[in-house]
């Protein structure tokens, strides 16, 4: 960088940084993450620094904006500490095993409260009067806002009845969904900035200098600890520090547990993490608080958190957005999905900018439109969902959603099958379909072709290079190499990793072909089932429904897969191209069972079912569940019922153990 570039840097930051302060501290709208602005200031200090840029006027130097300055600054005498998180069960479990050691028994109890995210504060109240009000700051000092908290209804001015001369409540500062939703709504129509959530909103509005204004938020307040220095703290569990605190007219949450032991509190987590996403607030996890204060003593603290209690962080991530636009997603095998463009919102660390809104029924039963405001969830792997819709204010929300008759991709007539919700694009070769199934086709737990992702399947879709798996088995280096971001050695490699996979077995290639509801078990236990190809396309349903893990509805899927001509001309180029479709199965000791179906009923003699099946497989046999046509044999045993009836009426043949062995001999 020269000079002239580290000068025109240096004013870039301080214009950034000067503007973020000045939405931090003066609109209450953070524009960047803390994380963000040191960032950016330390950049700013480091180029002034080396480039001798100093001015008085600069963010680095400039006191103003720093909380501590702007309101008077409090100790606290009791430090306002954060707690440990935890974001597995095991570690939940050890948390209670170092409790354990510690304590040298297990006499304890725990209470279990929800974790309210929102903004820490202490309360302090003089004979009965409310005296200060206080942020965390950095737990050991934070700023006196008596003035704002004075504004939060939540919050008791006076106490009454029979008081300590001096107490302290600590607790939670939050804003509720949909008060923070209509907050936004109307802040974004004068034109002003937005906050990204309520804990941000409620954070930035504590932070104000006029009262009035933070008067007219919408904030709360759960209490959760009350500190009281008498003689008889020692004796009172936090259990009877939130019924005081109730008493004493402090909101306190109604979803607190008093638990025995550690297993209780999984059992609390367990139903919290469903009641949470009912509630009207945010909540981020459970806070475990060892329940007698006594123990507390002992157990003491860390430098930043006590060893008495740990928060366990719930897995899911929510946050608010708005639907900007209703879009359809058009799956592997046709499926419309509905799915709600969001305005970003940041989950769990990532941005999150759709969501999905299942199907149309869904849609309609809570009337989601365009403009509305939601609560967007991410679970695990899942893809995010709208789980809650907070605000739907009818100036700013579209028509109600209409599912369209044409596909928006293809343009083809949508249809619905019976006794299903989602809508169908029905031809097969709708891009978005191509697509997936190579997508599908490709993956890991299919052929596992490496480098064939999503950005080069779709230019051999566009460019009609490939649409069919076998499209992919013609294709060559010099096919390859044109398309964008294609090297000639990556080229090399995919088709090195096409070729490869032509190797993969049948049970594989089977999973590949994304047959509906054939999954990696299923296809599995076709495999293993039928052997061949030709016996797999020629299988009746029933014959399909005497696998293990095979009912009608995949049976009659599997047919219908087959029963298209066009499918079975695609397996065939298939197995033209050298693709497995063959399991080599383990040498039998004799096939004198070869081609026969036996059912097996009753309890027989000396064998059990599981070991008569075991033989009629080894010599070559097959066992299905149930009687039909293609039944051979019926090995019945005693208090054989109904099987053996249908026998009878089909004219199948019914042996005995004896006679059975004897085939086997
Ligand atoms: S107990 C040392 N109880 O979580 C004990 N804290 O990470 C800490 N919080 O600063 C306080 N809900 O802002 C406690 N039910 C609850 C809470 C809770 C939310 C917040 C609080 C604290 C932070 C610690």
């Amino acid at each position: 960088m020269n000079p002239s570039q580290a000068e025109q840097r240096v004013s870039e930051l301080r214009d950034r940084l000067n503007k973020a302060n000045d939405a931090y501290y003066q609109d209450a709208a953070p524009l960047m993450s803390d994380r963000e602005f040191d960032r950016l200031l330390e950049e700013l200090r480091h180029l002034e620094d080396s480039y001798g840029l100093q001015n008085p006027d600069s963010p680095t130097l400039r006191v103003g904006g720093k909380p501590t300055k702007i309101f008077p600054t409090v100790q606290h005498p009791v430090p306002m500490l954060s707690l440990s998180n935890t974001y597995s069960r095991e570690e939940l479990d050890e948390f209670d095993q170092r409790v354990k050691n510690l304590l040298g028994h297990d006499n304890y109890s725990y209470l279990a409260e929800l974790k309210y995210d929102g903004m820490a504060i202490r309360l302090i109240y003089e004979d009965g009067q409310l005296t200060l009000g206080a942020t965390r700051g950095d737990g050991s000092q934070g700023d006196d806002i008596t003035t704002n908290i004075r504004t939060i209804r939540d919050i008791p001015l006076t106490l009454k009845g029979n008081l300590p001369e001096s107490l302290e409540v600590r607790g939670e500062a939050y804003m509720e969904l949909t008060a923070f939703a209509k907050m936004n709504s109307s802040r974004e129509e004068q034109g002003d900035a937005t906050f990204a959530n309520p804990r941000n909103a409620t954070a930035g509005t504590l932070k104000m200098q006029n009262p009035g204004i933070v008067a007219r938020r919408p904030i709360r307040m759960f209490a959760y600890d009350l500190l009281i220095d008498d003689n008889n703290n020692r004796k009172r569990t936090q259990k009877e520090k939130l019924d005081l605190l109730d008493e004493l007219g402090f909101p306190v949450c109604e979803h607190r547990a008093w638990c025995a032991g550690i297993a209780e509190v999984h059992d609390m987590i367990k139903s919290w993490e469903e009641i949470r996403k009912t509630l009207p607030y945010e909540t981020d996890g459970v806070v475990v608080k060892v329940n007698e204060e006594r123990f507390r003593e002992i157990l003491g603290q860390t430098a930043k958190a006590p060893r008495w209690a740990i928060a366990y962080k719930f897995e899911a991530e929510q946050g608010v957005s708005r639907i900007q636009d209703i879009t359809l997603q058009v799956g592997r095998l046709g499926t419309i999905t509905p799915v709600a463009e969001l305005e970003p919102v940041l989950l769990g660390g990532t941005t999150v900018k759709r969501a999905t809104l299942h199907n149309e029924e869904e849609i309609q039963r809570r009337d989601i439109r365009i403009g509305d405001q939601v609560t967007v969830e991410k679970a695990g792997e899942i893809i995010p969902q709208v789980v809650n819709v907070i605000l739907q204010d009818d100036r700013k929300r579209g028509a109600p959603f209409r599912m369209p008759e044409y596909c928006p991709s293809c343009s083809a007539t949508l249809v619905k099958l019976p006794g299903e919700v989602a809508w169908r694009c029905t031809n097969n070769q709708c891009p978005p379909q191509v697509r997936s199934r190579l997508e599908h086709f490709a993956s890991r737990d299919a052929m596992d072709i490496d480098g064939l992702g999503t950005a080069v399947i779709d230019q051999l879709v566009s460019t009609g290079l490939a649409t069919t798996f076998s499209d992919l088995y013609r294709l060559s280096v010099n096919d390859l190499v044109p398309l964008e971001r294609m090297a000639e050695k990556s080229a090399e490699n995919l088709i090195q990793a096409i070729d490869r996979s032509k190797k993969k077995p049948f049970e594989k290639v089977l999973y590949a072909l994304g047959i509906r509801f054939v999954g990696v078990t299923v296809a599995r236990d076709l495999a293993e089932a039928f052997h061949t190809l030709e016996a797999l396309m020629e299988s009746s349903e029933e014959e399909l429904c005497d696998v293990d893990s095979i009912g009608p509805r995949i049976a009659r899927s599997v047919r219908s897969f087959f029963d298209h001509p066009a499918n079975r001309e695609m397996v065939k180029e298939l197995a033209a191209k050298g693709l497995q479709f063959t399991t080599l199965t383990k040498k039998r000791p004799s096939d004198a069972l070869s081609g026969k179906t036996f059912v097996l009923t009753g309890t027989l003699p000396t064998m059990s079912r599981n070991e008569a099946k075991e033989l009629i497989e080894k010599h070559g046999g097959k066992v299905a569940t149930s009687v039909s046509k293609k039944t051979v044999f019926v090995l019945a045993g005693d208090e054989a019922g109904g099987k053996l009836d249908k026998a009878q009426k089909l004219g199948v043949e019914t042996i005995d153990e004896k006679t059975f062995l004897e085939m086997i001999k």
